[in-house]
């Protein structure tokens, strides 16, 4: 089912490499907590936010892309002392662990923020001292229960019968004690007022408007110390505190860049953020207590949140507390590398809605569109070229402009409003379509047929603009495919680097550049199914 798109608010359109201005684009994804490695529900986030971050750059943005781990929470700490290790040496372990799972996923992060390193507790301190300073702490007891899990506080009525949290099913501790308030309820209105003042804020609509029965709900202060701990950053007014974990986790997002060091011109080149990319689940931290702390301190806030949907396995939402994940690493093995998955999962799962991933219809759309389709139409026209003209590109003239302009025109803007939506599933969809109508192309001209027939000029055409295709596939497949795209460029003879690629290049045949087309090794051999999955 299509969306409405041109209802859907961009989250900050494209301009082309070369126009006057240059912007920039900060976008972040979640901190993920380290106590267990990533699943394929974690690593679906990072990939949609990396391939937001690749067309942007491709949309010559200077673009800062910032991932990194949540290490001061309760389970972290468990687990290190299950372990027998302490919670510093041990979230340092996986923080590498973490590098070494999204490097292989070719995820492009420009930097990777760590919580327990001290340019983060810097800020945190710094930023907490700053609301405190401006009157929105205060003292006061918490009465109530806690899910670990959540790192939340959650209310008698969210709770399940036996009083487990209904996200991880898990039981919620009772906890009572006298920590610290921030006070939420007193930007209500400041909220209410942003939101509705910047549609783009909080995306999709569904989410936005969540958010905005929250506030309408009214707004409670919230606890943002635990007392007694010593895992976490100390509270800089009181002994014996450490600051709440995700009022020290939402910080990392500027103290990334430098908050508080005069030194560091990076928060003041990217801050406020573009687009922070987050689950679903954790939409009041990032639209309701993050804009609100930023507020409190006389900070700017994000221009836009986007919250992605779930990753099901067999219809429960994937997750290390349930049990039901995939791994990541093995199943980009298994689809022959990474970008396959990367392309599998933003195709399958619309990024603004859950989704089931299953083995076998990946294997299915692989075979299809990947194989079948892309591989097909590539291995077959290289074939072509290096058979009928010895690898030479034929010339450009109006008749393949005609040609190409029937099979691709308009593609690329299509491509693009999809992209600026985060509507990558619609953005594959729409350039897709070239993708089929080339394999339709080749059997309408026959070009077997035409090699036979005196005149040369219909088979250089048709080669052409096969090739002019594929050429502009390996431009639009950057941000999903970026390994896979220099592949094919480098069998077609193009330029393979391509970071010094514009998007405006694909919609731009014609351009010199080629060199002798290459012969074809398979782009994406067919997968069997497995037996456990037939
Ligand atoms: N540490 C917090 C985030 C702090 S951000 C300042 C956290 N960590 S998490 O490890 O539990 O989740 C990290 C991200 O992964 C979240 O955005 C969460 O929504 C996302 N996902 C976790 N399971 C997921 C799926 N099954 N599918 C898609 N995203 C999933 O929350």
């Amino acid at each position: 089912m299509s969306r409405p798109s041109a209802n859907q608010p961009t989250i900050c359109e494209s301009p082309v490499k070369g126009s006057a201005e240059l912007k920039t684009f900060y976008v972040t994804t979640a901190i993920d907590y380290v106590n267990a490695r990533p699943h394929l529900g974690t690593a679906y986030e990072k990939i949609g936010a990396d391939c937001l971050a690749r067309y942007k750059r491709l949309a010559g943005f200077d673009t800062y892309f910032l991932m990194g781990t949540d290490e001061h929470s309760t389970n972290v700490e468990k687990e290190a002392r299950r372990l027998g290790k302490t919670p510093e040496d041990y979230s340092a372990e996986m923080a590498v662990e973490f590098e070494k799972v999204w490097e292989k996923l070719h995820i492009s992060y420009d930097q990777f923020i760590r919580t327990d390193l001290p340019i983060h507790k810097t800020s945190v301190t710094q930023l907490f001292q700053i609301i405190h300073d401006n009157g929105y702490i205060y003292q006061g007891t918490y009465k109530g229960f806690y899910c670990a899990s959540c790192e939340e506080f959650v209310q008698d009525k969210d709770l399940t019968e036996g009083g487990l949290c209904p996200r991880h099913q898990e039981k919620a501790e009772w906890l009572e004690e006298k920590n610290y308030f921030f006070a939420l309820s007193k930007f209500s209105d400041a909220l209410k007022e942003y939101i509705e003042q910047n549609p783009e804020f909080i995306q999709p609509e569904i989410r936005r408007n969540e958010i905005l029965q929250v506030i309408a709900h009214g707004l409670e202060d919230v606890s943002v110390s635990r007392v007694g701990k010593t895992w976490g950053v100390p509270l800089p007014i009181a002994e014996g505190h450490v600051v709440y974990v995700w009022f020290d986790a939402l910080i990392n997002y500027i103290s990334a860049l430098g908050y508080g060091d005069k030194e560091d011109d990076k928060f003041k080149r990217y801050w406020p953020a573009d687009c922070h990319v987050i689950g679903k689940d954790i939409t009041r931290f990032h639209c309701l207590i993050w804009p609100a702390m930023l507020m409190a301190a006389d900070v700017p806030v994000p221009k836009s949140v986007f919250a992605h949907g779930f990753v099901y396995s067999k219809g429960t939402k994937m997750s290390k507390t349930l049990g039901n994940i995939l791994d990541p690493i093995e199943m980009s093995e298994f689809f022959g590398g990474a970008d396959s998955l990367r392309y599998l999962l933003l195709r399958e799962i619309a990024f603004d809605r859950d989704g089931d991933f299953t083995i076998e219809q990946a294997v299915t759309r692989y075979n299809a569109e990947l194989a079948n389709e892309l591989g097909n139409l590539f291995s077959r026209t290289l074939s072509m070229v290096r058979r009928y003209r010895k690898g030479d590109v034929p010339g450009w003239n109006s008749a393949a402009e005609q040609d190409f302009e029937r099979l691709a025109g308009g593609v690329v803007d299509d491509y693009c409003s999809h992209m600026d939506r985060l509507e990558f599933d619609e953005a594959l969809a729409a350039f897709w379509k070239t993708v089929q109508a080339a394999n339709r192309y080749v059997e309408e001209k026959k070009p077997w047929e035409l090699a036979k027939a005196e005149d040369p000029e219909p088979l250089d055409v048709t080669l052409r603009v096969l090739l002019e295709v594929l050429r502009m596939s390996s431009v639009l497949c950057i941000p999903f495919m970026p390994v896979k795209s220099a592949e094919m460029r480098i069998q077609l003879g193009l330029p393979s680097d391509i970071s010094a690629l514009e998007i405006s290049e694909a919609a731009r045949p014609g351009d010199p550049g080629w060199r002798e087309v290459g012969t074809p090794s398979p782009l994406f051999p067919k997968i069997e199914l497995p037996e456990s999955e037939q």
